[in-house]
């Protein structure tokens, strides 16, 4: 294997809490073992169009609290085209960039992994996503923080939803995953949540009704994962208020709201150890993997695996939530 004196650092797809703690851990660990440190900005564009600056120690002081990513992040339609990768390998020889470390969700991955098998070139990412859905670790970088806020949300609107005694679908973000829906509905104390896990299986709208999931009550939460299979908060309320007029439905989309704020300690420490894992990893000669932690255990996680595996979801939380929901 080439020695590598260089790392570069960048964070791609949608930014999550944690990102910041993550770049710092990267670059200080970095530096502990005597490598040079790049920040690139604006992820895989910036990769192409040659954004990048030298980063020591004190471009990352100041950082671990605050939410977003000082690097910027975007979504790069070029990087998935040969032609794309192509310009990023240049630019990082020209930069005499020798391995990199990609901060992000399966989108950017995907492309860390295509780009590591097409150059031969030494790639560790590290799990940042708000979305909890990548396979191999328990939890990725920024989910703990957006499930808090998630449950400081929803306990607003319990206060609204109580005194008007109304049903409630809330919104929240996961893709196709019903991590945070479901987590968020346990740590608020909502009546349901509904997940595109489960929807293919089940009616699960139809079965709620069913159980009579406003017997006891004057007011109710359901939680909706945004995936289109779900239908959404939007398209579940219509139904129920055309099937059950009687019930005063409102929606909340909390959107983006979801991706910012201060980490969480949860947050601030899993990114820490995972970048200082990842120094850890490229002295250790890996290639291609993710950075995952389980039971309180780093592990390497190949990139094949992280993002094709279907992360399950844990079905006892949803018999909790049943049965602590009555
Ligand atoms: O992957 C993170 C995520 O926040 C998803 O939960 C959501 O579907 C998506 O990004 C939204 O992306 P954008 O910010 O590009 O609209």
């Amino acid at each position: 294997m080439a020695e590598i004196k260089c790392i570069g650092i960048l964070t791609s797809g949608g930014d999550a809490p944690g990102m910041n703690a993550a770049i710092r851990a990267v670059t200080r660990a970095g530096i502990c073992s005597g490598f040079s440190v790049k920040g690139i900005y604006r992820g895989y564009r910036g990769l192409i169009t040659d954004e990048i600056v030298d980063f020591k120690t004190q471009n990352v002081s100041n950082i671990i609290q605050t939410g977003g990513t000082i690097l910027k992040t975007a979504r790069c339609k070029e990087f998935t085209t040969p032609e794309g990768r192509q310009l990023a390998y240049d630019v990082l020889k020209r930069e005499g960039i020798d391995a990199l470390v990609v901060i992000g969700g399966d989108g950017s991955l995907t492309g860390a992994r295509i780009f590591a098998n097409e150059f031969n070139f030494p790639i560790v990412g590290l799990p940042g996503t708000i979305d909890n859905d990548l396979y191999g670790t328990d939890k990725t970088i920024g989910y703990d923080t957006a499930l808090n806020t998630i449950m400081q949300c929803v306990d607003k609107i319990r206060d609204t939803a109580t005194s008007h005694e109304r049903l409630f679908f809330i919104e929240v973000m996961g893709r196709d995953a019903g991590f945070l829906a479901l987590n968020g509905a346990i740590a608020s104390g909502a009546e349901a949540a509904i997940i595109p896990e489960i929807s293919t299986e089940v009616d699960q709208l139809a079965e709620l009704v069913k159980n009579g999931f406003r017997k006891s009550k004057n007011s109710s939460i359901v939680l909706v994962a945004e995936s289109p299979i779900t239908g959404g908060a939007m398209g579940l309320a219509e139904r129920v208020k055309n099937e059950f007029p009687q019930y005063d439905v409102r929606v909340t989309i909390l959107g983006h709201l979801q991706r910012g704020g201060s980490p969480t300690a949860v947050d601030r420490i899993l990114a820490s150890r995972m970048g200082a894992a990842a120094i850890d990893a490229l002295l250790e000669d890996q290639r291609n993997v993710m950075i995952g932690i389980t039971n309180d255990e780093i592990v390497y996680v190949p990139f094949s695996k992280a993002i094709k595996n279907d992360k399950p979801i844990n079905r006892d939380l949803l018999n909790t939530l049943r049965r602590l929901s009555i």
